[in-house]
Formats: structure tokens, sequence, C-alpha cells
């Protein structure tokens, strides 16, 4: 029998995989984040940790877990709060849960595009508000998004899903990838693939997809935000500190870019209070993978990863440090 430590509440099928292969699974039941200090004390000995995006894997962690910590599974795609070089070094694997959250985080990209363009979370406030509104024709107008440009900063699934969506709503899609992004879908889409610098100053509607790296920090900088449309809207899904939130700020505040939507941000959950009283904002508690079976789904894919380690298997999604 394995100790494998997990770092919060996760839906019941993960924890019974678990058991299932004969694990002893530790859960920090809350309330809160598990504390820095309970994760370095409940690790020791650990052959396995399931990790949650609220806590950091990092040397300290694998000092403290010792020779046994094989596999650490992070229930989520994004994984910036893993040192994989240092897990690495250490010979432990790391795996994420991509592919069962696509659909999901890609439906609050496109929910947010039609949130900030028609206005809806304003409107919304004013009806809960108790203000006196009525029909009248130029009441909260919106701007309509067929036949506009969306801007795909990182063509992987979620992306592709989102361009996907876009399509159906009328939108051209452009897009700038790392790598190569899925012909097939990319022909599919019509999209065409452009450089950071005409995505930008071109599209509509930017939305961020690129994991959040040494090198995408701050990708959206004040300079960046100047090359956009003036009429043009941001979304983030991806990770907050892609952005320079207080540069964003900015250039709401001086009218430089039309609208943003944003599910994540730079200190999570703290948010800038320049955007909280912005009508032109829209902003999300990091919803992107929140549906009961996508969180079902990722919560069974960290612990088929778990259990294939540790029964000497390779894992289904191994993250390549
Ligand atoms: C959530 O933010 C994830 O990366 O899965």
């Amino acid at each position: 029998m394995a100790r494998v430590l997990v770092t919060g509440r996760i839906p019941q099928p993960g924890i019974d995989l678990l058991e299932q292969a004969g694990h002893e699974a530790i859960v920090w039941a809350g309330p809160g984040p598990m504390p820095r200090g309970e994760l370095l004390r409940c690790v020791e000995g650990a052959s396995a940790v399931v990790s949650l995006i609220s806590e950091r894997i990092d040397a300290e962690v694998l000092t403290a877990a010792g020779p046994s910590l094989r596999v650490v599974s992070n229930v989520a795609v994004g994984y910036n709060n893993i040192d994989v070089p240092a897990c690495s070094a250490a010979g432990v694997v790391v795996t994420n849960t991509p592919g069962v959250l696509t659909d999901a985080t890609a439906d609050i990209a496109m929910a947010l595009i039609l949130m900030v363009t028609r206005r809806l979370a304003e409107g919304e406030r004013l009806v809960r508000s108790g203000r006196p509104w009525g029909w009248s024709m130029f009441t909260m107008l919106g701007t309509d998004i067929r036949g506009r440009q969306l801007g795909v900063v990182g063509m992987g699934q979620i992306g592709t899903a989102l361009a996907r969506r876009a399509r159906a709503f009328g939108m051209s899609v452009v897009y700038s990838n790392r790598g190569e992004a899925d012909p097939a879908a990319v022909s599919e889409l019509g999209a065409r693939r452009v450089e950071m610098d005409e995505l930008f100053a071109t599209s509509d509607v930017v939305s961020l997809h690129c994991p959040y790296t040494a090198e995408t920090l701050h990708l959206v900088s004040a300079a960046r935000l100047q090359t956009m449309k003036q009429t043009a809207y941001l979304i983030n899904t991806s990770r907050g500190p892609v952005v320079d939130e207080a540069a964003l700020v900015d250039a709401l505040a001086s009218g430089v870019i039309s609208g943003v939507g944003l599910d994540v941000f730079e200190h999570e959950p703290e948010v800038h209070p320049g955007l909280l009283d912005r009508d032109d904002v829209v902003l999300l508690p990091h919803l992107g993978s929140a549906t009961v079976e996508t969180r079902t789904g990722m919560a069974v894919l960290a612990a088929r990863n778990t259990v294939a380690v540790l029964a000497g298997q390779p894992p289904l999604t191994a993250v390549r440090a």
C-alpha cells in the first residue's frame, strides 16, 4: 500500500480509483488550501502527490517527501505550480490533465467573449440593482461579433475548441502558436497563422490560451496593449500573470482597448482594485473547468496517472520537462 497525499478535496471517483488500487489516500479537507507547513509535514514518506493548483510543488516539497516520492499528478492542465525540472532531477514523474477540460474551458472563454461584447454582466447588475430601466433603442448597446476577427494566442486543444465555437458565431480566426497546430482543425476552421504582433494589432477579440512560463510572463504588457485596436477586447482563461494586470487597468482607464473578460488573475485570488468597479470588465472566479463532469474527469485522470506510475507503468498524460 502506497501513501498518496491529495492536497485538497477532489471528486470521489478519483479517490475511489486510488483506493481500489490498494493505496491510502490522505486528503487535505480544508478549510481553504493546504497550508504550506501541513504540506511539508504530510508529504513525508508519500509515494505520490495528487496536487491542486493552489499548492506549489518544488524542491522543498521534494526534499520533505524523501526518496519514496515517484509521481506528482496535477489536477489541472496548467502546471506552473510545479517545478518540473526539480521533479525530473529527483526522478519524480509529473502529470497533468489535458483533454478532459477542453470543452468546459473553451465554453467559458466563449461566454466571456459574449459577456463583454454584449455587456451581459453589466445588464444583469442593472436589473438586480433595482435602479429604473426599460427597453429603449439605445439602452446598453454592445457590439456584434459576427464578421469580427478572433486572435487565439496558443492554438492548443482549448484554443482550437474556442476557435470552433467562434466560427459558429461567424467570427474569423487567426492564431499564433509556438509549435505546429492541428493541421486538420486549422484547415477546417480556415484559421490563419500570423505573427503575434499582427495578431494583437488586427484582432477584434484576443483570447489567451498559452501556458504560463518565464517566456509568457506579462506577454500582454503595456506596450502590447498599445498595439491593440481601440475597439478590441481581451479575454484571459489561461493564467493571470500572462497579463500585466496593472498595465491592463491603465489601458482600460485611458481607453486603449474596449473591454476585458478575465477568469484568472495575476495575484489570484486577489483582483486589482482598478478592475472591480469598471463596467467594461467581466470577472469570473477561475471557473474554466468548473463543471461536475469536467472536475470528475480531471480527478479520475489524475488518479489513473498516479496508479499507473505506482504500478511501474507509463503515465497516461506526462508533462515533459
Ligand atoms: C485550471 O486552471 C487548469 O489549468 O486546469
